[in-house]
């Protein structure tokens, strides 16, 4: 496999959404493809048009955890469709945006749907985020939302990510984190769902407990600043999601993600915004 198509079932399935232009395909996810984040859960209406103001605010909280602001230079790896470049370059002002992404597909679609502000400069750089194609201390904030678990190795990101970055810059990431009590379970569990998991969402590693993150920061050079556990914000995302993959004939799809809103809901895993400064 190159490492230009590494495979991510949904993508495929996702870009042929959006290459037939149904619109609710395009609505929920031509810009952002991660979770919405909703400051009062109850008062969510189900709807693709909520489902994606949603997003935007979960990409603007991650945004916010990595200091974001006007001049600087920043990268957003495995940047999907561009969605969160998309948003910094309508709230920030003579910043410098790069998108990398392992798959070409999606950079095209970002390229086309995004264009810089006056002022602002966007690139959309094809690459692995383990192997970033960028000189040393180049960069004020490194961005991945909703991206870590289909990289290759953590270590290597934040170690790439700390390379790149200057000192006293940010990482800031939303993941999927386990609760360290619960990992036997959900180590157990894995041996059934594993192989389901994988052919809707590709390679995903979500074993990586919060005090794995704290060891993996002291070790690449940064210290961990916000650690904000937004599980029950982001609960709203299921329904709509799994809606969504069974309207467009794929069951397994939303059985498995229905799997992973009862993880979030019996508390065995958390939606995570974390960052951490670069010493
Ligand atoms: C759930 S999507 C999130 C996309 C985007 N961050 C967003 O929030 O809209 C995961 C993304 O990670 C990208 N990805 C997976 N492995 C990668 C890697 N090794 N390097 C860079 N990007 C990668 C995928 O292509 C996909 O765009």
């Amino acid at each position: 496999m190159s490492k230009t198509n590494v495979q991510l079932p949904y993508f495929d399935e996702l870009l042929e959404q959006l290459r037939k232009g149904n619109p609710d395909a395009i609505q929920a996810f031509g810009r952002h493809v991660h979770w919405g984040y909703w400051e009062n859960p109850d008062a969510a209406d189900g709807s693709v048009a909520d489902f994606a103001e949603a997003a935007e605010r979960l990409c603007r909280r991650v945004c916010d955890s990595g200091s974001v602001g006007d001049g600087m230079r920043i990268l957003d790896c495995g940047c999907g469709f561009g969605g969160t470049i998309a948003s910094l370059n309508e709230r920030f002002s003579n910043v410098q945006l790069v998108g990398l992404n392992i798959d070409e597909r999606q950079l095209e679609r970002a390229r086309k749907e995004v264009k810089p502000r006056a002022g602002n400069q966007i690139d959309f750089v094809q690459g692995d985020a383990c192997e970033l194609p960028f000189e040393d201390a180049s960069f004020d904030v490194v961005l991945a939302v909703e991206c870590i678990f289909h990289f290759p190795s953590r270590e290597r990101f934040f170690k790439e990510a700390r390379r790149v970055l200057k000192p006293g810059g940010k990482l800031a990431i939303c993941d999927f984190v386990p609760t360290s009590f619960m990992m036997p379970f959900i180590k157990f569990m894995d041996l059934f769902v594993k192989n389901s998991v994988s052919q809707v969402y590709g390679n995903v590693n979500s074993h990586y407990t919060l005090g794995d993150y704290q060891n993996l920061a002291k070790n690449t050079g940064f210290v961990s600043q916000i650690e904000e556990n937004i599980t029950s914000n982001t609960l709203p995302t299921y329904p709509v999601v799994c809606r969504l993959m069974r309207e467009s004939g794929n069951i397994e799809a939303g059985n498995i993600t229905m799997g992973a809103d009862w993880l979030g809901r019996l508390g065995l895993t958390h939606y995570m915004i974390l960052s951490f400064d670069a010493k």
